[in-house]
């Protein structure tokens, strides 16, 4: 079957004149296109036009950010919902021999919704993932394929079942998919010890821009190490993963610390600040800054979250020597298995079930819109931002080029500036969007500099974008070197290489540069902003 399907591969994107259509009134060619690539394919089941009575539900699925969920948002011409991996190279090479865009799409966790959406006039197939999430555990060897469309938490959930002493490495949310998280990096509870999931990717399975399915073998060295980190969708579809399992003990513990202003949130927030990246790589200590409600009034609260892989005893030892004054106790601290650790870290904090790890709907939508920045020196009295993770341990000792993702050695921890709310309409996102993006510019002294520098899996357009039909390496610097630092010009090399027509490409994707293009060196002018407002930037919360 496989063999047969490359060949057809071939023939169909040799013999097809690519053209370009704007609807799909030729969607006969489109579908007789669908049966020569993938004959047994029931298209009843695979293709969702907006009349069909699945469409909205399907689409509305994973749309996990409210904000692109309105009327105004564009929808795709049609949605294609693989069940195997010749349905998926069928989609694109009958997208492109049609000349129809493709979004990927696998737990549709992108800040903005790049996955299902395209800011483009033209239109798109929307490749929705969902259906291809098996997990194959492979307990002796301590590996696991897993498909793009499967979540983090169903990840966790099946490596859990097999084993109570290997683990995997990644985000805290169950609900995102590894399609699009490890392609783009992903950093979770494990990352100081293990590093990121996509320090841990050992194979995959994609689909190129020619229609082939392809293998670490088969890709060569330039596409793997592109696609750890630098972003799927720029190069192609990933159907699957293999993965290596990290070990994990019996019992791990964890703690969740509160401490508001009159608490001394910001001094222990400096403190943090000094200390968490120094921490023994099996202790975690992440911060969220965030508003809550104490009785009737709207207080700022800093929530001191830890992991620890070892008992109580260890953690509060650790914590008694380097961090005292965050003033743990015994009976802050509590003992689990790590799958129960996973659920904790989720925000499920009452002794839910490991189950609830495999819900795909757990998590409740939001209008949201997310920033990230890099601290490499500690903020002068404390910092208004809002969910901070520390790098330090393994993430400080991988190389910046191991893989495309570079913010290694030298970087304190990440923040994860997020805006959410739940009020429709203009007004509400303009005040919204208007106080993320002050805070950014606010934090501009404190942060990384020459790049300002991004995490690519918390996306955002405010740094740029590409224009329709015409990517240029050149513009895209402003925000690929914000992302991958020097590894940018080699993804788009690798981009040159494999996709020189840009068919895989989206507003923030990478554009390809030629080897002609490649030798001349550009530079990039950076600018330099003038600060005028130094008040502290945790009082810029209240
Ligand atoms: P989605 O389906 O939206 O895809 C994201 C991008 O990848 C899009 O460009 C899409 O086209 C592409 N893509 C998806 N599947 C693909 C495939 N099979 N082949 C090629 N391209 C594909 N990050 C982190 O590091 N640690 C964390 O703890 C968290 N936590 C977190 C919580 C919440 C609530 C959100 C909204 C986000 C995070 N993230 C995160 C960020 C998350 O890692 C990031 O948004 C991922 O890209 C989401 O992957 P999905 O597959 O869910 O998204």
């Amino acid at each position: 079957m496989a063999a047969v399907s490359y060949y057809l591969s071939l023939s169909v994107v040799a013999c097809l004149c690519i053209f370009s259509v704007s609807s799909l009134s030729d969607h006969e060619s489109f579908l007789r296109c669908f049966s020569h690539v993938s004959p047994t394919t029931n298209l009843s089941q695979l293709l969702y036009l907006p009349n069909s009575p699945d469409y909205s539900s399907l689409l509305f699925s994973s749309i996990q950010n409210l904000r692109f969920a309105s009327s105004e948002t564009p929808k795709p011409l049609l949605i294609v919902a693989p069940a195997d991996e010749f349905q998926v190279q069928a989609s694109v090479i009958c997208c492109r021999s049609h000349g129809l865009p493709i979004r990927a799409r696998s737990g549709g966790h992108d800040y903005e919704g790049l996955s299902y959406r395209s800011e483009k006039a033209s239109s798109f197939v929307l490749l929705d993932l969902e259906k291809l999430r098996s997990v194959t555990v492979d307990v002796e060897h301590g590996v696991a394929w897993v498909e793009a469309g499967a979540t983090l938490g169903e990840l966790y959930y099946k490596v859990a079942e097999k084993s109570g002493r290997l683990g995997f490495p990644a985000g805290v949310c169950p609900t995102v998919a590894v399609g699009g998280h490890l392609s783009g990096g992903g950093f979770g509870p494990l990352s100081r010890k293990y590093g990121l999931a996509a320090d841990n990717i050992l194979d995959a399975k994609m689909v190129d821009a020619d229609g082939r399915i392809l293998d670490k073998e088969s890709m060569g060295e330039n596409l793997f190490w592109a696609i750890r980190g630098g972003g799927g969708a720029s190069f192609g579809i990933i159907i699957s993963w293999k993965v290596k399992l990290v070990h994990v003990p019996a019992t791990v513990s964890v703690f969740t610390v509160r401490r508001t202003m009159e608490q001394g949130a910001i001094e222990l927030v400096h403190r943090w600040q000094n200390t968490a990246h120094k921490l023994h790589e099996d202790l975690l200590l992440r911060v969220d800054i965030v508003h809550v409600n104490r009785g009737d009034r709207r207080v700022v609260e800093a929530a001191f979250k830890s992991l620890f892989l070892g008992h109580c005893d260890g953690l509060l030892r650790h914590m008694g020597e380097h961090f005292p004054a965050l003033g743990v106790e015994r009976n802050d601290c509590r003992e689990m298995s790590w799958i129960d650790s996973a659920v904790y870290a989720a925000g499920y904090t009452n002794g839910e079930l490991a189950e609830i790890l495999v819900n795909r709907e757990l998590q409740p939508k939001d209008f949201n819109k997310g920033k990230s920045d890099y601290v490499t020196e500690p903020i002068p009295g404390a910092t208004g931002s809002m969910h901070m993770d520390p790098w330090g341990g393994r993430m400080s000792e991988i190389s910046e080029s191991d893989i495309p993702f570079p913010h290694r050695k030298g970087n304190l921890f990440i923040i994860l500036y997020l805006s959410t709310w739940r009020d429709e309409g203009v007004a509400a996102s303009t005040k919204h969007l208007g106080w993320i993006r002050s805070m950014f510019r606010f934090m501009t002294p404190y942060v990384s500099k020459r790049p300002r520098a991004a995490y690519l899996n918390y996306r955002d357009l405010d740094l740029g974008r590409n224009e329709e039909g015409n990517a240029s390496y050149r513009k895209a610097m402003a925000w690929g070197e914000r992302y991958f630092k020097n590894n940018f010009r080699r993804l788009a090399m690798v981009k040159g290489e494999v996709d020189p027509h840009n068919f895989f490409s989206n507003e923030q994707s990478v554009p390809p540069l030629l080897a002609e293009t490649g030798k001349r060196p550009q530079k990039i002018c950076s600018t330099s902003m003038s600060i005028s407002d130094q008040r502290s930037p945790i009082k810029y919360m209240l």
